[in-house]
């Protein structure tokens, strides 16, 4: 299947788990293993989530799908993770073993995408895939995260919005 037709079937599936969820915790986990099972090169899909209060700031990891990560705390000036909630973008590497920031998680992975989730307006925390393949996050692919983490960031601002 062309990748295209698969992130278009694939967005209505998460499209449809923002109506059929409860809680935003719930699309989160279902999230991550409807990416983890359907995109080929998602090989960790995961959360992390800025602790309330927290100084310095800090990711603290949620719901995952993937083999376990040593970082299950990131301050956000440290890491690819820490570098997106910080700055309120979208970071793409296409080869993490040339990136300075990178936190190995995992030996495997060879590029990574991170995407901050907004509640009215302000980072709250972020969606973060890793890839065994280098480069394997296209421009379709952020548009096709960056979606996903809106559609969280939609949940946790009207949690009973069905
Ligand atoms: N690689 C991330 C750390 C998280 S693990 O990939 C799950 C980073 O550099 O911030």
């Amino acid at each position: 299947m062309p990748v295209e037709t698969r992130i278009d079937e694939v967005r209505q599936q998460v499209d449809a788990l923002s109506i059929t969820t409860q809680t935003a915790h719930e699309l989160m986990e279902q999230m991550c293993k409807l990416l983890h099972d359907r995109m080929l090169k998602y090989n960790w899909v995961g959360f992390y989530m800025l602790e309330p209060g927290s100084n310095p700031p800090m990711l603290v990891l949620g719901t995952f799908v993937g083999a376990m990560t040593p970082h299950t705390r990131i301050p956000v000036d440290q890491g690819i993770c820490g570098a997106a909630a910080a700055s309120g973008h979208t970071v793409v590497v296409d080869d993490v073993s040339k990136d300075s920031r990178y936190l190995a998680c995992s030996l495997e992975t060879k590029s990574e995408i991170v995407v901050p989730i907004f509640v009215h307006g302000k980072v709250v925390g972020e969606i973060d895939i890793d890839s065994h393949f280098p480069a394997a996050f296209s421009g379709e692919d952020k548009r096709f995260v960056q979606h996903c983490a809106e559609v969280v960031g939609k949940k946790l601002e009207k949690p009973a919005a069905r």
